[in-house]
C-alpha cells in the first residue's frame, strides 16, 4: 500500500512510539495523579515530562498550560466554549475552518448571539491580511483561524494575524492540526495565545491524543466537570491549571506514545522546507503537466503543506480514490474533508477533491507510482 492519506492520520510511526505505548500498557497500567504507589508514580512522570517536552517544543512558558485532550477538535472545543461569551461578540475565523473551528463557532453564535465572519483565501496575503483588519471590531473577542488548509494545504499568515490581535488585543486561536509536526511553531515568538493540535497527524503520534495549549494569562472555564485527583472534598472543579480544564482519567499509553513522537521529532532535522513538502512540490507538478487534471491550491513554490489537492476530469473525486486504492493499492481521501467552506470557494462543493497528503515516510519512489497511477486514469476515462 502507498499511503498518501497522511493529513487524516500519519502512518506509519517511529517505531519507538508503539513500544512506549506497549510499555505504558503492559507494564504501568496505573491511573496517573490518583495514587502514591510506585506505578501511579511512574504514569504521573510521564505526563509531567509530556507536558514539559510540549512546552519546549511549541513555546509555551508554563507546561501546566499544555492541556491533554482526546484529538484537536476536543481541544478547539474547549479553547471556544472555554471563554465567557455574550450577545452581541464577534469572531473572526477563515473559509478554509474544518468544522473543528466552525461548528463549535456555529453553535456559540446560535446559544449567545455571537455572530462570526469567515475571510476568504484569495491565495493574496496582503488582501487576506487587509480585509481581517477591517473586519475586526471593537466586540471582536476572538480571532480563531487554522495555520493552513487541511484541503489545499494553503498556510495562512498567522504571525501577522498574531500581530493585529495584539494591537486590539484580541486573543488568537489557532489550529495547528495541518501544521505541527511539520512546521516550526513557537506559541511566544509567533504570538498565538491559544493552539489546538492533533497528536497522530504530522507530529507521528497516535491516534486519541491532542493538546490545547494557552500561553500568557488567558482564563477558561471548563467545559468538562469531575475527578482530578485533587481537592476531592470539594463539589467544585479545582481552580488549579491543568486540573481546571482536564477531568476524568488520561490516555496514558496514548500520551506515552505522544511523547515519543515528540521525542523523535526535536531529534529531527527538518530545514526550513521540510522533505515531505519538497516530495509534495513534485506531486504538484506532476500531476500539472497531466491533461485532464484540475489541480487547487497555492502554487508549486508558495508557503504549503505537504498536501495536493485535484480532481481527474469531471468524475466524482470517491471514484477517482476507489480507484487508486483498489486498482493501485494508493491511499488517499476524496469527498468535502469536513472543510465544506473551503469547496464552496473552490467550487467544487458536488465533485469534491482528490487529496494526496504525504508524510516523513513517504518516498519519491512511491509518488512516480502515483503520477503513473493518475496519468493511467486519466487515459482509460478518456477511452470510454
Ligand atoms: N481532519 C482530517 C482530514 O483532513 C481528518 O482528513
Amino acid at each position: 500500500m502507498i499511503y498518501l492519506d497522511q493529513a487524516a492520520s500519519s502512518h506509519p510511526k517511529p517505531p519507538e512510539v508503539g513500544e512506549a505505548m506497549l510499555y505504558a500498557l503492559n507494564e504501568i497500567g496505573a491511573n496517573p495523579g490518583r495514587g502514591s504507589h510506585k506505578l501511579a508514580n511512574e504514569a504521573s512522570s510521564i505526563i509531567s515530562k509530556t507536558r514539559e517536552t510540549a512546552s519546549r517544543i511549541f513555546g509555551c512558558s508554563d507546561p501546566k498550560k499544555v492541556l491533554f485532550y482526546q484529538n484537536a477538535t476536543a481541544a478547539l472545543n474547549q479553547a471556544i466554549k472555554g471563554l465567557s461569551w455574550y450577545k452581541g461578540d464577534h469572531v473572526i475565523a477563515t473559509t478554509f475552518e474544518h468544522n473543528s473551528i466552525r461548528r463549535p463557532l456555529e453553535s456559540i453564535k446560535k446559544q449567545y448571539g455571537v455572530s462570526v465572519t469567515y475571510i476568504s483565501w484569495s491565495g493574496e496575503e496582503s488582501d487576506f491580511v487587509h480585509r481581517l483588519w477591517q473586519s475586526i471590531r471593537p466586540e471582536t473577542k476572538l480571532i480563531a483561524i487554522t495555520h493552513a488548509s487541511n484541503v489545499t494545504g494553503a498556510v495562512i499568515p498567522v504571525e501577522k494575524i498574531a500581530s493585529i490581535g495584539k494591537q486590539h488585543d484580541t486573543p488568537l486561536l489557532v489550529d495547528a492540526s495541518q501544521t505541527a509536526g511539520h512546521k516550526t511553531l513557537h506559541m511566544k515568538e509567533m504570538g498565538f495565545d491559544m493552539m489546538a493540535m492533533p497528536g497522530h497527524k504530522g507530529l507521528l503520534g497516535p491516534q486519541g491524543t491532542g493538546l490545547l495549549i494557552v500561553e500568557g494569562d488567558i482564563d477558561l472555564h471548563p467545559i468538562n466537570h469531575g475527578g482530578t485527583g485533587s481537592y476531592s472534598e470539594s463539589p467544585d472543579q479545582p481552580s488549579q491549571w491543568p486540573e481546571k480544564l482536564e477531568s476524568g482519567t488520561l490516555n496514558t499509553p496514548g500520551i506515552a506514545g505522544l511523547l515519543a513522537a515528540m521525542q523523535s521529532y526535536e531529534t529531527r532535522y527538518m530545514g526550513d522546507v521540510p522533505r515531505e513538502t519538497i516530495l509534495s512540490q513534485k506531486v504538484l507538478k506532476g500531476l500539472k503537466q497531466i491533461e485532464g487534471v484540475t489541480c487547487y491550491g497555492p502554487e508549486v513554490q508558495a508557503d504549503r503543506m505537504p498536501i495536493v489537492a485535484f480532481n481527474v476530469l469531471d468524475v466524482p473525486s470517491q471514484e477517482i480514490a476507489m480507484v487508486l486504492d483498489s486498482h493501485y493499492d494508493i491511499a488517499v481521501r476524496s469527498g468535502l474533508h469536513c472543510s465544506p467552506l473551503t469547496h464552496e470557494m473552490l467550487n467544487t462543493a458536488d465533485q469534491g477533491v482528490v487529496r494526496a497528503s504525504l508524510g516523513l515516510y513517504n518516498t519519491e519512489e512511491e509518488t512516480e507510482h502515483f503520477l503513473q497511477a493518475v496519468q493511467e486514469i486519466v487515459d482509460s476515462y478518456r477511452s470510454l
